[in-house]
């Protein structure tokens, strides 16, 4: 794991964007891409950009069960104002949150995500250590799976809704088995609230309890952090960006 700590957000988010043109120039087709405040300047980034992904396929990790992709709050809306509709992809894959059919919804993302190997994957992090949406106590072989979001998360995403009621309980996920099977993964965390979670994923013991500990056992993770969320870091575990 190489951990690379950057003054601010900003800065950060350009060194993701360079990491993201490079493995595009070197061939990456397939893209695991992430919603949530975290990777938006990335994505303004890439929307300001020349890079064409037109002919890439994207795969997200994760989409709220019930909400329609033209819901303002849905993640299929999320990627459309924040890249798709300006770097159009081959094809853009989200969980459908209005398939009620649980198990085929399950099988046809699993199917898409074993027909498409991802090349880099792009990962936010909960402040309970989640990634995707793996909750403490998922399991690190786990596929896509309809989870039961925590207390906490629905707390954290309720800043995006008008209420915390609106916010959906229950969300597809893919699974932490699937993430670990992309060849290059990329994490970014900023500000204070992720500090404690960043430490678990970097220095903690590998858990289930802190899902973003699995990314230990990964060979090629790159954690782009700003200095708030590195702050509970060892000083001899990061690489510094004067
Ligand atoms: P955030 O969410 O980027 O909005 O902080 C990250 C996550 O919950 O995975």
């Amino acid at each position: 794991m190489k951990i690379h700590v950057f003054k601010n957000k900003e800065i950060a988010s350009e060194f993701a964007y360079t990491e993201f043109a490079k493995n595009l120039e070197q061939g990456a087709h397939v893209f695991g891409l992430a919603t949530g405040g975290t990777p938006e300047i990335l994505y303004q980034l890439l929307r300001e950009s020349d890079l064409d992904f037109s002919n890439c396929v994207s795969i997200n990790l994760d989409e709220y069960y019930g909400l329609d992709g033209n819901h303002p709050k849905s993640y299929r809306y999320y990627m459309q104002t924040q890249l798709f509709d300006v770097k159009p992809f081959n094809t853009s894959y989200l969980p459908d949150g209005t398939d009620t059919n649980v198990q085929s919804q399950i099988d046809a993302y699993n199917q898409i995500i074993a027909e498409n190997p991802i090349d880099l994957q792009l990962l936010g992090l909960g402040v309970n250590g989640h990634i995707g949406f793996n909750e403490p106590g998922s399991p690190f072989d786990g596929q896509t799976s309809l989870v039961d979001l925590t207390a906490n998360t629905i707390e954290a995403n309720s800043r995006y809704f008008a209420t915390k009621e609106e916010v959906p309980t229950q969300a597809y996920s893919m699974g932490i088995g699937s993430i670990l099977k992309a060849n290059k993964i990329i994490l970014l965390a900023f500000g204070p609230k992720k500090a404690d979670a960043v430490f678990g994923l970097a220095e903690g013991p590998i858990t289930v309890d802190l899902p973003a500990s699995s990314l230990q056992t990964h060979p090629d993770v790159t954690i782009i952090l700003d200095e708030e969320a590195a702050s509970q870091l060892s000083r001899d575990s990061y690489i510094f960006h004067e």
